[in-house]
């Protein structure tokens, strides 16, 4: 990863998301570009997950989510999703030890009950590790659907009406939100997806409400940190104005 981050001299940026919420795309046609198998462009791009780690970590990002697995993606082929599942389990093994020595936690979104025990046991050795670590936190979707996560919370909210201990009257976004995956998180306030799709795929589908979307062409394996501080820098000459017009926006920030 070295390579990837000497490339730029120190970023100065005046704004920097909280949470970046990341779509890694375009492994597979990263891979036929160089007439390699898809599965190597996905071994590439472990190496750009390291790059926004660092970066992150360096420029003050509290929160990077990582969309690593879909729940439709188990319908591509047999042996990319099991050298997938492979790369998950070698990758853990080789990078959890360093993220916890940077104090790094490391948390999964998705339903974990379809992977093999192995794997289950290494996502929650990771969590259980680093669950006290203070630094920055990573999040790992990995059979993560935003269908699902919402399922998930309705289901959960039933039951405690079941149970007694809340009416229906009681459902507000805010026990959904606290509910729902990384409810005690900052939301994302940025999102990114490479390789020139224009789609969230499924992805954080209620957390994504009011995030600053950016798309580049990128495939993931290619996207460097000249092209993430790029990312970021658009996110900083961004205007948040949650329903408010551009004027209230200007009084507030020079309040
Ligand atoms: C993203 O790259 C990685 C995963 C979905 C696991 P793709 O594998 O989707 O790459 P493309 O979109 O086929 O190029
Ligand atoms: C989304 O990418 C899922 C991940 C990056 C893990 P896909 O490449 O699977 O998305 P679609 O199906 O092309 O929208
Ligand atoms: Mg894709």
């Amino acid at each position: 990863m070295g390579n990837k981050l000497s490339a730029v001299p120190d970023v100065e940026l005046t704004v920097v998301p909280k949470h970046v919420a990341i779509i890694m795309d375009g492994n597979g046609r990263w891979a036929k570009k160089r007439f390699l198998k898809r599965v190597a462009g996905h071994k590439a791009g472990v190496d750009t997950v390291k790059m926004v780690i660092e970066t992150s970590a360096q420029l003050g990002v509290e929160v990077v989510t990582f969309f690593a697995f879909s729940s439709e993606n188990w319908n591509r082929p047999r042996d990319e999703v099991s050298t997938l599942m492979d790369l998950f389990v070698t990758s853990l093994e080789k990078e959890v030890a360093q993220l916890h020595e940077k104090n790094i936690r490391l948390r999964f979104i998705g339903d974990r009950s379809r992977f093999s025990e192995k794997l289950q046991k290494r996502i929650n050795e990771a969590e259980k590790l680093t669950c006290d670590n203070q630094g920055m936190q990573i999040v790992i979707a990995a059979n993560y659907g935003g269908k699902w996560d919402i399922t998930d919370a309705v289901r959960k909210i039933a039951q405690q009406i079941r149970k007694g201990s809340l009416e229906p009257e009681d459902i507000s976004e805010e026990l959904i939100q606290n509910t729902i995956s990384l409810g005690d998180l900052p939301e994302p306030d940025f999102f990114i997806r490479t390789s020139g799709e224009h789609r969230i795929s499924n992805f954080m589908i209620w957390q994504l409400a009011y995030t600053e979307l950016y798309f580049t062409d990128i495939f993931w394996p290619d996207f460097d940190r000249v092209e993430y501080v790029k990312a970021l820098k658009s996110f900083a000459d961004r205007e948040r104005r949650f329903g408010k017009t551009g004027e209230q926006v200007a009084k507030l920030n020079n309040a």
